[in-house]
């Protein structure tokens, strides 16, 4: 379970016994919007805290190549207004071998890095515990700190990832577009977006623009009963249009569409928005969830905390060891399935 946030000091300017000094940041995986304002908020509160901050280019490929600059508080000005991240980000083969995480534990120790705040998934975690398990093999200590940083929202220990929101929003937009053309030629849409291999993206934008079947990777579905039944049920209500959301890791969007038009004779048309939704001035949201995981990631290190996730729950920004939260995993949330099918269903 996730534990209350640590009593943190009210005072910015007191400095603690136990604060790192030297603490390196990275973005590692797939960037999300938003991730610019959580590296923002670890900057700036490092700052107040007399922590000097080291950012990491390209994730853990910076650390293995020593890619690494002194950041601060002025390096941070008007990104939180950006997508992507200033950081680079990269997916790291390399690090996934015993001599990458030693090159990266080298680099630490080089440059004395004491604390590291990874922004990133579940993957990205398992490595930043990997790489303090060498670390403690050559007798050093690293405290690490993850925020979830993820369009997916496939995290299972945190109800909200940084970036969900965004893509979100930007799915819904160029949907909302689709529906207008679609509705002109009563045709049906059949719409692919992101989530690995998760459906939560594609619940949560499905319910938004008011789809009328929606496909996720988590949920088997008889083909007959949950998407050509609710087509013939939309056109009998009237419905000019109608739009299919697919989950990507459902896969076949295109022989889905082939075989609405087979079967239905309706007039389809696949899009698929791929990477336009990893893009885009992140929303209020992932601003200020992002800065408050920020923040939090760096008093908790303050506090002598280490090997914690920074998470949500209910609103509330918590943490939980490291451990515990990457071995958890995640299902569509039952309420959010439920409501998809009811409106899909009407
Ligand atoms: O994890 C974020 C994500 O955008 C997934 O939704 C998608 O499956 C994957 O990354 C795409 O990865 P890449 O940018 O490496 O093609």
């Amino acid at each position: 379970m996730a534990q209350e946030s640590s009593k943190f000091t009210d005072n910015p300017n007191v400095e603690h016994r136990r604060a790192p000094r030297r603490l390196g940041v990275l973005t590692s995986g797939g960037d999300a919007p938003g991730m610019n304002a959580a590296i923002r908020a670890v900057v700036r509160t490092s700052y107040l805290r007399n922590i000097d901050v080291i950012g990491i280019r390209r994730g853990y490929n910076g650390l293995i190549h020593g890619d690494l600059f002194k950041m601060g508080p002025n390096d941070v000005n008007g990104i939180i207004t950006k997508g992507g991240t200033m950081l680079y980000t990269a997916r790291s083969p390399e690090f996934q071998t015993r001599q990458g995480i030693e090159r990266a534990a080298d680099t630490c120790n080089f440059h004395g890095l004491d604390a590291l705040v990874v922004i990133g998934g579940d993957g990205s975690f398992r490595g930043a515990m990997e790489l303090t398990d060498v670390l403690a093999e050559m007798g050093s200590t690293l405290s690490v700190v993850g925020i979830p940083g993820s369009i997916d929202n496939d995290i299972a220990c945190t109800n909200y990832t940084i970036g969900f929101d965004s893509a979100a929003n930007t799915c819904i937009q160029a949907i909302d577009k689709l529906q207008d053309t679609m509705q002109s030629h009563e045709r049906c849409s059949v719409v692919e977006v992101m989530g690995h291999k998760t459906g939560h993206l594609a619940v949560y934008v499905g319910i938004a623009v008011g789809a009328t079947v929606i496909l996720a990777p988590e949920k088997e579905f008889d083909f007959e009963q949950q998407v050509l039944e609710n087509l013939r049920s939309a056109k009998i209500l009237g419905r000019e249009h109608s739009i299919v959301i697919v989950a990507e890791g459902v896969g076949k969007t295109q022989e889905i569409a082939e075989r609405i038009h087979k079967e239905l004779g309706m007039d389809t048309r696949v899009t698929i928005l791929g990477h336009v939704q990893r893009g885009g001035s992140p929303t209020a949201r992932d601003r200020v969830m992002a800065s408050r995981m920020g923040e939090h990631a760096v008093e908790l290190l303050c506090a002598g905390r280490k090997n914690r996730l920074v998470v949500t729950q209910d609103g509330a920004v918590v943490d939980i060891d490291i451990a515990e939260g990457t071995a958890m995993t995640k299902s569509l949330q039952p309420e959010m399935y439920r409501t998809a099918r009811v409106l899909s269903l009407s």
